[in-house]
């Protein structure tokens, strides 16, 4: 599977560095965790940082939208490099509007379930999302426990793809180590987010092929 670690958990004085270090590390994509201090309880980086660290890599920049209204910002983020925008079902954007908006900047939307939001909740715009994320964690901060409680909701989304045809990517997010990372694989999931794992790693070059490795062990 892809991995796509979370600069939530980078040095954030050296963010620069630490992209090109996790790139060099065989990373696949950059993620990085927009928060409002509304939508979560806690505030980190907005667009003018998106755009200042875009020149350190060529890796595309997946950018998690945690605030209450992603559609006001589709333009700040989409003009700062992002390549993906995941937004919040449960935010107060409409859903439709927001991903065509996305669309119209030519960048690719996700749409994100929080853990008490069920599966059945984003159906209806499956076949108008490159990718689905299931947090597997509350949004908000890093270093939490992976909560495997969620995979049902992958195998249900990666289902309904299939019966109706559509090629859909499933992102998860929320404490994925080596550890945890199987059940994440074994449920069919795409690409995973890494923060602590990857960052806190001591060779994070071995942190993100162990995790890149673990579908093929299913
Ligand atoms: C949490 C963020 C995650 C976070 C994951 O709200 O969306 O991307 O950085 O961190 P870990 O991998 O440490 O759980
Ligand atoms: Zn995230």
């Amino acid at each position: 599977m892809k991995v796509a670690p979370s600069l939530l958990s980078c040095n954030f004085a050296r963010m620069g560095d630490e992209i090109i270090r996790i790139d060099k590390a065989g990373a696949d994509l950059i993620h990085l965790d927009v928060m409002d201090g509304h939508f979560v309880p806690n505030l980190t980086i907005g667009p003018a940082i998106v755009a200042a660290v875009r020149p350190f890599t060529a890796l595309p920049f997946d950018v998690h939208l945690m605030i209450d209204y992603p559609l006001d910002y589709i333009d700040a983020f989409a003009d700062a490099g992002a390549d993906i925008i995941t937004f919040h079902i449960e935010a107060m954007s409409d859903p439709l509007a927001t991903i065509d908006k996305i669309r119209s900047r030519g960048v690719k939307p996700g749409i994100v379930i929080k853990p008490a939001t069920p599966a059945s909740d984003i159906f209806p715009y499956l076949d108008k999302v490159y990718m689905v994320l299931v947090m597997t964690v509350e949004p908000g901060f890093g270093g939490q426990s992976f909560m495997a409680d969620m995979m049902p909701k992958v195998t249900a989304i990666k289902a309904e793809c299939a019966r109706r045809g559509l090629d859909v990517l499933v992102e998860v997010d929320g404490g994925i180590s080596e550890k945890t990372v199987g059940a994440a694989a074994a449920a069919g999931v795409d690409i995973c987010v890494s923060g602590t794992g990857v960052f806190k790693a001591e060779d994070a070059a071995k942190a993100i092929a162990a995790l890149q490795a673990s579908d093929r062990k299913v």
